[in-house]
This record gives structure tokens, C-alpha cells and sequence, in this order.
């Protein structure tokens, strides 16, 4: 068979030419990979305008193409009369429209955000654009700068002043310090400083027919009109007005006027480009390309492992957490850990429990929130408390962290949302930074809680010194591994496509493991249930005897998860009990165990990794078997019936 993979750094181009590839070319493989670019960051979106319309509701307009990148900030500055005025506020869009309902502001040329928190929870002053004192330069940011606490340092001892706890508020006093009558050249000389992410909108009152834009491992693109111009994050912002767009590479610079665009490199030398013609719509422009918000998010997997161990896990070094401060004192007297969480983040905390018992040595209990809270258990001061939850928003979490709190109990949050109310109301928090999941079934966000759970377990085993040196800096090295590994993954989907076509007819299925595994398989059953709609429960292989194998006859179709080696001749032992009552069997194991084919009838192979840590990768063929049986069935994968993102009632 033909396979044939198509490499982009921009994904736009190869995922056109697949379309026509398949089309053209029936029964041929062609796979789009995106190339690693390391910080690739899903969050927040800028959008820009210069022309000679009103900008104001053509940014609004273009941001609100950009909310799946965040929503929990707007805001716009428009250049009139050589001044900026700025309008932002907390909260969606919706609310930025309304408060220029009111006040209006009037000018041709201006720059829009959309905001996801990663540096200042959401608030009024956090959002962007963000300006230096005077107001003459304003600024829109999508990426994170990683040394800004040290430019913030050096700025503020020549006498800038900081309003915000944003890390993009360095980047207007940056520009201001540099400033010297030519605004280009203060933004090259100010993003040269500037370390980690960045795709900018910058403009200036004393140069006002101009926005100024460049990018650093942060998407952005350049849409060129009939004597209008814009800047956006991604195609559908701008898709209203033109379909004709300059994909912009890393560090180059881009002057937009009402008269044209000039695209210069680092050294100031004009670029010329080559126009990409956009033929799709905006609905498929807003997913990457890809089908579906899940199909994108499963896809984002490996950058948003990266980025939640980004800082936090470097090699050599102790484990970084700036917003959890638990010392060795305070961590011996908790005799006991509370995990709590509902959904797919209680299955993040399953794998918790396991990994925090063994480097930390501290006994955990993970529960169910809505269970919890009702069951009267015991806890007082010695009683660590840790709330997983995507969202920070989910009622029965947010209930269980109250009422810990009143019992005195210190309590740890994991939360995808900055600023969310679980975030808020923590003692400590750690944020996954999987970026806004938009697709109702968790996939991303799981990961990256898998990942939380990994450095909460390495951190506390620091501290407490339960876990040698030498076996802390083997996982932590691995754990650096994984997002390669997980790309890996995601290159191997023909047998679980062919796996999906022969099975979504079917009513029920099973999912089988041990210890890990065993977690893992109830988060593949969860996906399979809620967007398939197919019956499934998850087993641990040990308890088949108990009553479960007797569901099993001829045709039952078993998934099973075979990376605990420890447990490998038992599993195999459990796949042989329902082989023999006439099961279907799919296995999902590390490469270098061919020898399972002997025992089911297809076999998934993933990257070798170290035993505690298969959850991050065994999870993703689960997600895309149900993913792809979802497609099968037609299915509305990303809006499944009758669930919602959130549940923030009981
Ligand atoms: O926002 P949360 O993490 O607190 O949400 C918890 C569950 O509602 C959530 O994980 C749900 O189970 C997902 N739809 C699973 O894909």
C-alpha cells in the first residue's frame, strides 16, 4: 500500500493538497503531519485592520471567527486623530460589542485579542491590547514571552511602571524604550529581546497609518483586500473579506497601510511571497483543516503535553511550581490525599492515585465529586484535597472544594481555565495549558491532566525524597520524550479507521486492563459511550470471573491495553478467557510486543515509553477509535447529544 505524508509547518497548503489527493487518487494513504515547531500556542487570537472602513466591527467581526482560541477577555484599540483609544473587558465578546454599542469608537486603522489567560487571571486590566504609559503604542499578543519578569525587572529600573500581571504588557514598554522615530525598526530591535512566542499587532500614534506585525512560533496570517488590509491569527477571521492571504513564517515583519503590504526579514531586507489562495470555508478554515474540533484537539495532543511541562520539568533540575508551595514540613503532615473530580478528569485522577502513591508514598483516594459530597468523608487539617477539573467551572467540584475548605483541608486545584472559579478559590493551583477545548469530549485536556498528575507525583517525591534522584531524573527525561512519541501515535490510525468500519454496527464493547491500563480503558470507554453512543464498560482484567465474562459470546468486541509489563502474562491470560467465548479482540501495546498477535486478532503498536507513563500515549488510539466509529455512524462528534461542555448545575 501506497502511504504517502505531506509535511507543513503551516497546515493550511498540505491539508489542501490531501483533499485533492484523496479525491483524485482513491484508496492511496496521504497524511498531513504538521512539523514540530516548538511552542506552536493555541491561545488567544489578534486580529488587525487598515483601510479605509470603519475598523471597530470588522475586528469585532473577525474575533468573534477566533473565539475557539479563547474567550475570556476582548478587547480593541483604534488609531483616530494621532491618539489610540482603547475598549477591552473581562468576559466574551459579547460584552466588548455591547460597550462599543454604547461608545462607539470611530478610525480606519485598529487591532483587536481574544483573550485565553495564561499570565493574570481574566480581568478588565489583564486584557489586551495592552499600551505603555502615554498611550501612544498599543500592542495585541498571542503566544507567551518567558523571560518578561526579567524585561519587566530591567524596564522598571529605567522608570516604566506596569498596570497588568500580563506578560505581554513588557512588549509596548519594550517597543516605547526602543522607539526612535521608526516604529519597525523599534518592534525588531524590542521582539530581539523578547524569548518564547509571539505573534503581534503593534500600533503607534506617531507613525499612524500603520499596524506593524510579526510572528514567533505563533500562528498569523495576512489577508490582503482592495485597499484593505488585515492581520489574524487564523483564515476565518478574515475569510468575510478577502480570500487572499500571505502565510507568514517565523521572525518575518510585516508593514500594513491602506496602500499595500511590505514584508521585510530580520535584517530589514524586503521579503517577497507568494499569495495562498484560500478555497475552503470558514467552518473547516477554524477547525485547522481538520473535520472536527476533536479530530484538531486530539491533534494538538503532543504540543499541549509540551507546553504543560514547559518550565515546569527541566532536565536536572528540581520540578518548578510557582503556584504551589508545599514544603517538606507541610507535605509530611497530610497523611492522606483526596482526589476529586468528575468525568474524564476523574479518570485523569485514577491514574493520579497510582503515580502519587508511588514516588510520593502518600495514600490517595480518588472519587467522584457528585459522590463526595454526599458521603460525609473524613477529613480535617491532615487531609490533602486536589480538584481536577477542565473547566474549573463544574458544579460538583466546586461543592467538594467548598466544603473541604470549610473542614480546614488545603486544597490543591488542576484546572485548564485561568481564572475559572475552581482556580480562584484553591489554595494552589496547577494550570494544564492544553488551550480552549472546544469539542465536548475531553481529549486534550485529559492529557494534559495525566501530565499534572506527573508533576504534582515527581514534585511531592522531591520534597518528601521517596523516589531516588536517579529514578526521578529517568522519568522526568521520558516525560520530555512524550510529545515526539505521542506524534507517533497520532501517524498510526489505518488499523483503528479499518477497526472503526467493521465495528461501528455493533452494540456493545468492552475495554480491558490493569493497574494503569485498567484507568485508561474507563476513559476509552467514556469517549466510546458519550460520542458513539454505543454501550461500553471498561474492566479490570482481574475481574472478568467475577461476573463480567459472562457477557461476553460470539462477536463481542474486546479492546484491551497491554502496557504494564508486570501484568502483560495475565492480561494476555484475561484477552484468552474471552478469546475462547468467541470475542472479536483489538490490543494496544508497546512496539516490541508483536508476540500479543498470537493471542487477538488485531494488535495497535505505540512508542516504547516507560510503564508509569503509557497512559499519555495508549489513550490516543482509544480517542481515535472512537473518534472514528463516531464518523461512521454519522454522529455529531463534536456536539454529542444531550451533554454539555461544562456542567455547572447539578
Ligand atoms: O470541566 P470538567 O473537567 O470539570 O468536566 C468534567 C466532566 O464533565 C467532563 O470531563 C466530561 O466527562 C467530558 N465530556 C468527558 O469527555
Amino acid at each position: 500500500m501506497l502511504k504517502i505524508f505531506i509535511l507543513g509547518k503551516n497546515i493550511y497548503e498540505p491539508l489542501y493538497f490531501q483533499r485533492n489527493f484523496k479525491e483524485r487518487f482513491k484508496g492511496f494513504i496521504c497524511c498531513v503531519k504538521k512539523q514540530n515547531r516548538k511552542g506552536d500556542k493555541k491561545m488567544c487570537g489578534i486580529v488587525g485592520f487598515v483601510g479605509k472602513k470603519d475598523a471597530s466591527p470588522i475586528l469585532v467581526e473577525g474575533l468573534s471567527k477566533l473565539e475557539y482560541r479563547g474567550y475570556d477577555s476582548a478587547g480593541v484599540a483604534i488609531l483616530k486623530d494621532n491618539s489610540i483609544e482603547v475598549l477591552k473587558c473581562k468576559g466574551r465578546l459579547k460584552n466588548l460589542e455591547e460597550k462599543l454599542e454604547e461608545s462607539p469608537i470611530k478610525g480606519n486603522i485598529g487591532i483587536g485579542h481574544t483573550r485565553w489567560a495564561t499570565h493574570g487571571e481574566p480581568s478588565d486590566v489583564n486584557s489586551h491590547p495592552h499600551s505603555n504609559k502615554n498611550e501612544s503604542i498599543s500592542v495585541v499578543h498571542n503566544g507567551i514571552i518567558e523571560n518578561y519578569l526579567n524585561i519587566k525587572e530591567w524596564l522598571m529600573s529605567k522608570g516604566y511602571e506596569f498596570l497588568s500581571e500580563t506578560d505581554t504588557e513588557v512588549i509596548p514598554n519594550l517597543v516605547d524604550y526602543y522607539y526612535n522615530g521608526d516604529i519597525l525598526d523599534a518592534v525588531m530591535k524590542a521582539t530581539a529581546k523578547m524569548e518564547g512566542s509571539y505573534a503581534l499587532g503593534v500600533i503607534c500614534t506617531k507613525e499612524p497609518d500603520r499596524i506593524i506585525a510579526v510572528r514567533k512560533d505563533s500562528p498569523l496570517i495576512i489577508g490582503v483586500g482592495k485597499g484593505e488590509y488585515f492581520i489574524a491569527s487564523d483564515i476565518p477571521a478574515v475569510l468575510n473579506h478577502t480570500r487572499e492571504v500571505y502565510l507568514l513564517n517565523d521572525k518575518e515583519f510585516v508593514v500594513l497601510t491602506d496602500e499595500g503590504v511590505e514584508i521585510f526579514d530580520e535584517n530589514k531586507e524586503k521579503i517577497e511571497k507568494e499569495i495562498f489562495h484560500v478555497t475552503w470555508n470558514a467552518d473547516a478554515a477554524e477547525k485547522g483543516g481538520y473535520e472536527d474540533f476533536m479530530l484538531k484537539e486530539i491533534h494538538e495532543q503532543p504540543r499541549a503535553i509540551r507546553d504543560t511541562m514547559a518550565s515546569r520539568i527541566i532536565k536536572g533540575k528540581p520540578i518548578v511550581l510557582d503556584k504551589i508551595k508545599l514544603t517538606k514540613e507541610d507535605l509530611k503532615n497530610y497523611n492522606k490525599i483526596y482526589i476529586v473530580a468528575c468525568g474524564t478528569a476523574y479518570h485523569a485522577g485514577v491514574v493520579g492515585k497510582t503515580v502519587i502513591e508511588r514516588l510520593a508514598r502518600i495514600p490517595v483516594e480518588v472519587d467522584i465529586a457528585s459522590e463526595f459530597r454526599y458521603r460525609d468523608p473524613i477529613m480535617d487539617k491532615n487531609t490533602l484535597v486536589m480538584i481536577i477539573s477542565q473547566s474549573g467551572e463544574t458544579a460538583d467540584s466546586l461543592a467538594v472544594l467548598r466544603e473541604s475548605k470549610k473542614k480546614g483541608c488545603r486544597v490543591i486545584a488542576v484546572t485548564n481555565v485561568v481564572g475559572s472559579s475552581v482556580s480562584r478559590e484553591a489554595d494552589d493551583v496547577l494550570y494544564t495549558l492544553a488551550g480552549p477545548e472546544i469539542a465536548v469530549a475531553s481529549t486534550k485536556a485529559y492529557v494534559t491532566q495525566l501530565v499534572a498528575m506527573y508533576i504534582i507525583a515527581l514534585y511531592f517525591a522531591e520534597v518528601k525524597e521517596t523516589t531516588s534522584k536517579e529514578e526521578i531524573e529517568s522519568i522526568k527525561e521520558e516525560l520530555l520524550n512524550l510529545p515526539e512519541k505521542a506524534e507517533k501515535v497520532l501517524e498510526n490510525k489505518e488499523i483503528l479507521q479499518k477497526f472503526a468500519a467493521q465495528n461501528y454496527m455493533h452494540k456493545d464493547m468492552f475495554y480491558l486492563g490493569r493497574g494503569l491500563d485498567y484507568a485508561v480503558s474507563m476513559e476509552g470507554s467514556l469517549k466510546l459511550k458519550e460520542i458513539t453512543y454505543i454501550h461500553s464498560e471498561a474492566y479490570a482484567g482481574g475481574e472478568l470471573k467475577h461476573g463480567p465474562i459472562a457477557l461476553i459470546e460470539k462477536g463481542t468486541v474486546v479492546i484491551s491495553t497491554i502496557t504494564q509489563m508486570d501484568l502483560k502474562d495475565k492480561m494476555i491470560s484475561n484477552i484468552r478467557e474471552v478469546v475462547t467465548r468467541g470475542a472479536k479482540t483489538l490490543a494496544i501495546t508497546f512496539e516490541g510486543n508483536e508476540e500479543v498477535e498470537k493471542s487477538v486478532d488485531s494488535a495497535i503498536y505505540i512508542p516504547k515509553t516507560l510503564d508509569i507513563l503509557s497512559p499519555i500515549l495508549s489513550v490516543i488510539p482509544l480517542q481515535l477509535i472512537s473518534y472514528y466509529v463516531a464518523k461512521e455512524k454519522n454522529c455529531d462528534v463534536d456536539k454529542p447529544r444531550n451533554l454539555a461542555k461544562s456542567v455547572t448545575v447539578e
